[in-house]
This record gives C-alpha cells, structure tokens and sequence, in this order.
C-alpha cells in the first residue's frame, strides 16, 4: 500500500464547494495536515498539494519526463484549439514552445515599453477625477489595447474595434463560472452536440459561438498579413509569421490562430489583475508609494520599482496554483503519490511561507532588494516552473513596470475604503473582491501633464 498523505474527508462536491475560496480553504488544510496534503475535486483526478518551494521544484523537475500540465488543462481545447501552447505536452507542446518563445523574450520586447507607456497615458486621461472608479475595468482596458497593438499588431482603428469587442465576448464567456462549473462530461457532450449548440442560455454555446466569432476576425487577420509579407514586423503574429522550426517548417493558419487566443486567454485577465492588485497595495501603503514615486521622479534606477512588482505578485498571487499530471509514481516529502494524480504547488501557500518571508502578510518590498533577497526569489512562484515556466512572464513584468510608472506620474490615487479588499476568484484568476475601487487627481507635481484630446483642426469645439 503506498504511504498517501493526510487530507479532508469531505465527499468530493463539498471540496469543489469550499474551492470558491481557495486561498482561505488550502490555508486551512495546510494548518491541519502539515506541508503536504490530498484533495478531491469534482472533475479532476485526485491530487496532492505541496506548500514549500523546495517540495514545489521536486514536481517541476519531473517535467517532460514523468508528468504533464496540458493534460489538466484540457477542459481550454473547445476554444483555445488543440495546437495551444497551454494544451498540450511532448512534441506538438516543445515545437511551439520554440516557435512562440522568442517572440516574447529580450531582443523583441526592445521597441514595446514606449508604446504600452502612450496605451497607458491615452487611457488614463479618460479617468474620472474626483470620482470613485474601478482600476480593475482600466486595466484590463489598457491589457487588451496593448494585446491588440503588440500580438495581433491591428493599427486600423476599424480592425481594431471589431477584434476588441469580438475578444471581449469570447473573454467574457469563456471565463464564466458557469463554465466552469459545469460537469465535465456534460460540457464535452455540450461543446460538439448541433442539439445543444441551439440552447442559447448553456455557457458553452455562448463560449463556442464568440469564439467562431473570434475565428472569423482572427483568420481574416492572418490572410491579409500573409498578403503584406512584412519581413520587419515587431508583433507577434508578424513574428509567428516569418517562424520556421528546425525541419524549416512554417506554421498553419490554425497554429497561429491557437497560440494567439492562447496569448489573448492566458495574458489579459492575468497581468490586469496583477495591475489592479499593485494598485490597490500601493494605494494603502504610504510609506511603499512615497519610496517609489521618488524613484519614478528620478527616472533611470528601476529596481525598487522591479521589487514593488515582485511583493504585489507573492503577496497577491494571481494565480493559485499550477500542477501536473504524474505519469509514473513520484515520492513527495515521504509520501508516495501513484500515477494518475495531479501534483499541485499552491504557489498562496508558498507565498506565505515565515521561514522565507517573516511577516508574510506584511506589503514589503524590501525583501527583494536585502540580504534575504536570494532566498525570496528562490520562493517566488507567480509564474509557475520547471519547462511550464509562463512564456509571457518577461512581457507581463516589463507591462506592470511601465504601466505603473505612468499611472503614478501623471495622478494620484486614493482608496475609497482603507480597508484590504478581499481576493476573490474571477476566471481563473484571484481579483480584488471590489475591483480595485480608487478615487484620481492630478498629480500636483507631474512633470508629465495628462495628455490634450486630439482636436480636429478643421472643425473646433462648439465652445470655441
Ligand atoms: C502577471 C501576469 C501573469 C501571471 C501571474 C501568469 C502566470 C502563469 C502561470 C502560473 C502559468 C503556469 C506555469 C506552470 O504551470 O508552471 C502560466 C503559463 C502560461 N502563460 Fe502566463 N502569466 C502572466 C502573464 C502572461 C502573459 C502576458 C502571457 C502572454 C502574452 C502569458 C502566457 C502564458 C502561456 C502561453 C502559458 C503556458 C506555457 C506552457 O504551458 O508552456 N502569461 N502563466
């Protein structure tokens, strides 16, 4: 008999229950059983969860060889097809991998900070000042138009619309919980049946009909710039476009079509939400703000700023967790876990690990930059591991590091409640429960004035 580890009791649908609040609930196993710990979920094999980065980096390491994660994602193919980055393992996974990483890595990301920084200063002049507001909503307004600009690379103000609104709705469907809800057999049944497929009020037909909608935008998109054969483009589809793999093989329109839903589905919600989070810290942390808007003020050093970053995403992991489906037995801190099971780090709990971080509750960058800053990073799990690592991890730091430089040189947020919001599950992703609700002014020392609303120079404004 293998040596399993300890875990709930509950029956399987009580577990899912509790899920709705994941980071209260694994706390509380934690708590009870020790480091390691079992779960059943309704629709998932059963699996073992570890809370330490050293426990964490033994299951990232069976990798390639001995587990899979896009084997646990499988419930994405409907829509994010079945050459997703995110879906699959061997070979298909390795070859897109290579195609799609140096898309998303140091030399391309060169020519994108001047242009999120005009995204980001073009939005916020349209904040409210004075008046309460979600930063949540802003930010993911500013994630998309910069997804637009630099994966699909749309510059036609017409194109653009279309493929915003189409994304948005397959954004929107695709992330409700519902879906997610749904069991798993019922949803495959729900996803192909022509029957099913003519009940509108079922969230897969709304999930599969934005996506064709999606398709449509998306592989109109593709034709015309298979047209242009613009060898210098900087975007990603450009990019995918001029790609070979070591057989000097290009990929298909259906390939691309998969990997830029793929950047779409697993960039957006993600990196807005580590945005409303770095918000929503630094609006209820004087002293943190006042420290990096001095280094903002001062331009060159960034790294108080790079540590601000890191401490909203350990403080507020985004997302929870990311595991792996064992194919051959693994012995995980004494215990032995059977194939078939998922291994999860619970990257909340590691996060919140004292003998790393002392006073883990506490908003201090200053981890990251002192002594202790080895250790830190070490246990610093935002982005998962082993050969799954998030590709886009260098675009979403680079991201929040612009946008939060713009956002605190050009007005001033305040909280409209100094209490914490509570996280709070939305798609895959733990948000702020109030949306990141602030209050703007006018920086009082901005050296960067909000931008002017382009005039028509033929035609003024009625008060002119
Ligand atoms: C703050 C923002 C982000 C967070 C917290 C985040 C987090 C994660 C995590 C935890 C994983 C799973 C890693 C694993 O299993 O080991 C992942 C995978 C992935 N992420 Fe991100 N991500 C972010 C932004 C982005 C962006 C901007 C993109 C692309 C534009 C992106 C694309 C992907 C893709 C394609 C994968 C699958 C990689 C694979 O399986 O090989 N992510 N991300």
């Amino acid at each position: 008999m293998p040596h399993l580890p300890p875990g709930s009791r509950q029956p399987a649908f009580l577990q899912t229950l509790q899920m709705r609040d994941p980071v209260r609930y694994v706390e509380s196993l934690r708590r009870r059983h020790g480091p390691v710990f079992r779960m059943k979920l309704l629709g998932f094999p059963p699996q073992v969860v570890v809370s330490t980065a050293e426990l964490a980096a033994e299951i990232y390491r069976t990798d390639g060889d001995g587990s899979r994660a896009g084997a646990l994602r499988a419930g994405y193919v409907p829509w994010l097809g079945k050459y997703s980055l995110f879906t699959n393992d061997g070979e298909p996974w390795w070859r897109h991998r290579k195609l799609l990483s140096p898309t998303l890595h140091g030399r391309s990301l060169a020519s994108y900070p001047d242009l999120i920084a005009e995204i980001a200063a073009e939005d916020i002049r349209k904040w409210p000042l004075g008046t309460p507001f979600a930063l949540q909503e802003r930010m993911q307004a500013i994630t998309l138009e910069v997804t637009l600009r630099l994966v699909f690379g749309v510059r036609d103000v017409n194109r653009q619309a279309r493929l915003r609104s189409s994304l948005l709705a397959l954004s929107k469907a695709s992330g409700s919980a519902s879906l997610f809800l749904m069991p798993a057999r019922l949803r495959a049944w729900a996803e192909k049946s022509p029957l099913a497929m003519r009940l509108p009020f079922l969230p897969t037909t709304r999930t599969m009909k934005a996506s064709a909608a999606v398709d449509h935008v998306v592989f109109g998109e593709i034709a015309r710039r298979r047209d242009e054969e613009d060898r210098e483009a900087t975007d990603v589809l450009g990019r995918l476009l001029q790609a070979r793999d070591e057989q000097g093989r290009s990929m298909s329109d259906v390939e691309i079509r998969d990997e830029l839903i793929t950047l779409l589905e697993a960039g957006l919600e993600t990196t807005a939400t580590g945005l409303s989070w770095a918000f929503e810290r630094l609006m209820r942390s004087p002293e943190v703000l006042g420290r990096l808007r001095e280094e903002c003020e001062r331009g060159e050093d960034e790294r108080y700023l790079e540590a601000v970053v890191k401490e909203v995403l350990r403080l507020r992991t985004v997302i929870y967790g990311s595991g792996r489906l064992l194919d051959k037995p693994l012995r995980l801190g004494g215990y032995d876990i059977p194939a078939g099971w998922a291994a999860i780090p619970m990257f909340s709990l590691i996060h919140q690990d004292s003998e790393v971080y002392p006073e883990p509750q506490e908003f201090r960058p200053e981890r990251f930059l002192d002594e202790s800053a080895k250790a830190a990073q070490k246990s610093f799990l935002p982005f998962g591991g082993g050969r799954r690592y998030c590709v886009g991890a260098q675009l979403a730091m680079m991201e929040m590091k612009v946008i939060i430089r713009e956002v605190l040189q050009r007005v001033e947020l305040t909280p409209t409640d100094p209490a914490p919001e509570a996280q709070r599950m939305w798609h895959a992703t733990l948000i702020p429960g109030k949306h990141a609700v602030a209050v703007a002014r006018q920086h009082p020392l901005s050296r960067k004035p909000l931008p002017e609303e382009p005039r028509c120079p033929v035609h003024p404004a009625p008060s002119e």
